[in-house]
């Protein structure tokens, strides 16, 4: 089964997105959860800085965000001057179709994406705004005149998110190409239907998102992870056409969501980290990289260098559940339903003998699960199946048939990488 599925999707990953970017999840960070809208030149400066720091370890040797994989840097909303521009009142563009760049909280973009240049990181943009949307600007010249400032301003990716009218991602995705140089595109459409979603041989962005916005509340990442699920067995998320739930909300407290934004604690953080890892998800960061509070308490999860590497591996199937509990449970955030439980894999070998699995438990009790090889894709009736413990690193052992009784504390997430 999984061979056949290696197949197909060699043949269509020559058909996705040929722009080279994105062969593997990308990984960054980005302003929304943190600023929302109070974004300015000199906090993402400040940030690029957090993202290069080696003050923390990750065994023994001094280590960034960067060193880790997280070397993007994203700019979201607001970063327009909101007025009434040209004859019709444009929102943010001139009539000649340029965007227009609030100077005040953005002196100076290119000097901007020159810093992070300079310091090994790449930045991002965000277009089709949502604050002060456009709703007039359909017209070719707003998307030339947007992926002009995009290459002016040196960015080396754009968000395009749904808010305004300038819906036409294969026409930026032109007008991006015949530039020359390859940038990275997030198609923030929220999971809508075609054209905004990817099809077996067309996909002209590098990731899409499958959502609305995540919230720092366990129930919206858990309904948030679900919608992936139709992407994976169908093979529509795959190298160079990522589908993204959205953020990482791990270290945020509090942000645009306001009192939906719950927090998460350490429990559902892992769960949150875990799953986004597993289902080959793009890892944005969205916390406050520069306070050692949050930094402390987030790093050994996020600079998990096998968690990571599950993430980043690629062998045929992004990976999705493969077992759930016929019970579900009520979460708080948007009364979502999840199953009780749930165990997702990802394949790490194209002959079926490694996979990660992570096991979920939604229910707010601790709880005891059995890993059932039987129940693994390609692990049917396997003994002497070696098990690795993701979060802990360290080997648990060798198993014929079961790992039994393991134990899960309430919306807590273990995770184990198993080898013939
Ligand atoms: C432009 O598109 C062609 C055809 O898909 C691709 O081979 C090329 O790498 C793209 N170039 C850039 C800069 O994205
Ligand atoms: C765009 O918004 C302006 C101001 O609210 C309004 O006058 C105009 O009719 C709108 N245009 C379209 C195409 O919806
Ligand atoms: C750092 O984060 C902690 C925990 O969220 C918060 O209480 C504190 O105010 C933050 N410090 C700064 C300087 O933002
Ligand atoms: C749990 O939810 C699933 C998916 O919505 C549904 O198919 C199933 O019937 C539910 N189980 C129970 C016991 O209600």
């Amino acid at each position: 089964m999984l061979r056949v599925i290696s197949a197909l999707v060699l043949a269509t990953v020559a058909t996705a997105k040929e722009n080279g970017m994105a062969l593997t999840p990308p990984m960054g960070w980005r302003s929304w959860n943190l600023y929302g809208a109070d974004v300015t030149q000199e906090l993402i400066e400040t940030i690029m800085d957090g993202m290069v720091d080696r003050s923390r370890t990750v065994d023994g040797k001094p280590t960034s965000l960067c060193d880790l994989g997280y070397c993007d840097v994203g700019l979201d909303d607001n970063w327009q001057k909101c007025g009434s521009y040209g004859e019709k009142g444009y929102t943010f563009h001139t009539d000649d179709g340029a965007p227009v760049v609030n100077e005040e909280l953005f002196p100076d973009m290119k000097a901007m994406t020159d810093k992070a240049h300079s310091i090994g990181l790449t930045a991002g943009w965000y277009g089709n705004n949502c604050i002060c949307a456009e709703n007039d600007t359909d017209e070719d010249k707003f998307y030339e005149g947007d992926v002009k400032a995009l290459i002016r301003f040196g960015f080396d990716g754009v968000k395009l998110d749904g808010c305004g009218s300038q819906l036409n991602l294969e026409l930026y995705d032109d007008l991006i190409n015949a530039t020359g140089k390859a940038i990275t595109m997030e198609n923030c459409h929220w999971g809508s239907a075609p054209p905004f979603e990817p099809t077996l041989d067309w996909c002209p962005w590098n990731f899409f998102r499958t959502s609305g916005d995540v919230r720092a509340a366990y129930g919206s990442v858990m309904e948030n992870l679900a919608t992936t699920y139709k992407y994976a067995d169908t093979l529509l998320s795959r190298p160079g056409c990522w589908s993204y739930p959205d953020m990482l909300e791990i270290g945020c407290d509090h942000g645009p969501g306001g009192d939906d934004d719950t927090g998460l604690n350490e429990q559902e953080s892992r769960s949150h980290f875990g799953s986004w890892c597993i289902i080959s998800s793009p890892l944005t960061l969205s916390m406050d990289v520069n306070n050692a509070t949050v930094m402390d308490s987030v790093w050994e999860l996020i600079a998990n260098p096998e968690a990571i590497e599950v993430n980043q591996a690629w062998f045929g199937h992004p990976g999705g559940p493969y077992l759930s509990s016929s019970e579900n449970i009520t979460l708080e955030y948007d009364s979502y339903v999840a199953p009780s439980y749930q165990y997702l894999y990802k394949p790490l070998s194209w002959d079926g003998s490694k996979v990660a699995v992570l096991i979920m438990n939604s229910e707010v009790d601790e709880r005891t699960l059995d890993l059932k090889f039987d129940d693994i894709p390609g692990f049917k009736g396997e003994k002497g199946v070696k098990v690795r413990c993701v979060w802990g690193r360290k080997d648990v052992g060798q198993f014929d048939d079961v790992l039994e009784g393991v134990e899960i504390l309430g919306h807590d997430a273990r995770f184990f990488v198993l080898e013939k």
